[in-house]
């Protein structure tokens, strides 16, 4: 019986992914690009992005040249924005205190911002042939399953084993060909077979050796007690309209939520954002529909409130007047580039 990791080699080679766009390359640059983009991010969103990020930062140099305001304007509808500040110190680090190449070592690449023990481990072992274990939710999901290992990954003790016995199974030989095969097939695997909901045991490679199958419950792996305590949170948001059509922007404070990014101005109540408008407008101000955004740890109930304001009569905040032209290209929060890109923008208003 081949043991488990030449049992994913060979699979990869027949039914894994192939011509993804950062696939068939050992270039660093683009493979660190790709298992960033796909940290918190599906495939389908991440081939739309990828290139369009690529085209205008070819490589690390130009990244680390480029202004953070630049790098978040291609991330904007991506989410997790700390992803794309990292990204950005990432580039410069890597110019300023390696001469612009990558380290080549997972050990390496882990001091780098952004890229944890398991991105690292994904870049060294698809770029540099590495024997180091990849462990995203994916892979855990594949192994604890695969193990029949139920211990409950809320303690770090017990990841630190599942750690462990990810890096038991790798390949033992010809690393340079078989490690790039099987960190992208244990990828493929938990992406496209072994999924979290009605897993297709039918299909794996894996099926004949799996512990989970044959207790018959593989979704119950894996077993994780702790449940995210979610919280709720209203926030209004005042989004002032000129008659030439610009919106007040203002560039939100590092540290907080959509830090760094371009957003109307936001207030904890309705009273609150009334009294940051001039008297005579609070008749003309208007309520869109409520609508949530799903944050990691927190639901937000976004309460929109259109006004139309002549261009002089500034809100009394920070921040200044963007026209639609500039829109596109602007680091915005998912939620305000769909409010600004889907929503009927009111009327202009009367001349005061
Ligand atoms: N998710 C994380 N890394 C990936 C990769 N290299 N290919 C497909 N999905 C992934």
């Amino acid at each position: 019986m081949m043991d488990l990791a030449t049992q994913i080699v060979s699979w990869q080679k027949t039914h894994g992914r192939h011509d993804l766009p950062w696939q068939n390359t050992r270039d660093p640059y683009r493979v660190w690009l790709s298992e960033v983009m796909l940290q918190q991010t599906q495939v389908a969103t991440v081939l739309d992005y990828y290139p369009r990020f690529l085209a205008r930062f070819p490589t690390v140099r130009s990244l680390a040249a480029a202004p953070l305001d630049d790098v978040l304007g291609l991330w904007s509808g991506l989410g997790y924005y700390s992803r794309a500040r990292n990204l950005h110190l990432c580039a410069v680090t890597v110019m300023d205190l390696h001469g612009g190449v990558f380290p080549q070592t997972a050990q390496q690449l882990q001091t780098l911002s952004g890229i944890g023990r398991s991105t690292a481990a994904a870049i060294a072992s698809l770029c540099f042939g590495e024997r180091v274990a990849i462990l995203d939710g994916n892979v855990k999901r594949v192994l604890t399953r695969v193990l029949g290992f139920d211990a409950d990954m809320a303690s770090s003790a017990n990841e630190k084993k599942l750690w462990n016995a990810a890096s038991e199974l790798l390949p033992a030989n010809d690393l340079q060909q078989t490690m790039p095969r099987y960190t992208q097939g244990v990828m493929d695997l938990g992406a496209t077979v072994c999924t979290s909901k009605k897993p297709a045991c039918i299909i794996c490679p894996l099926a004949l050796s799996c512990v989970a199958r044959k207790q018959g419950q593989p979704e119950k792996y894996p077993v994780k007690t702790r449940k995210l305590k979610r919280s709720s949170q209203s926030i209004w948001l005042l989004w002032a309209q000129a008659g030439d059509a610009s919106v007040w922007l203002n560039k939100r404070p590092t540290p907080g939520v959509w830090a760094g990014l371009y957003c109307f101005p936001l207030f904890d109540s309705r009273e609150a954002l009334q009294a940051a408008v001039p008297a005579r407008y609070h008749a003309a101000l208007q309520d869109d529909p409520v609508f949530t955004h799903v944050l990691t740890h927190k639901d937000l109930y976004l309460h929109a409130v259109q006004v139309s304001l002549p261009r002089p009569a500034m809100p009394p905040s920070e921040g200044r007047w963007f026209a639609a032209d500039d829109w596109p290209s602007l680091g915005l929060p998912a939620p305000v580039r769909k409010l600004l890109l889907q929503t009927k923008p009111l009327p202009a208003p009367d001349v005061a």
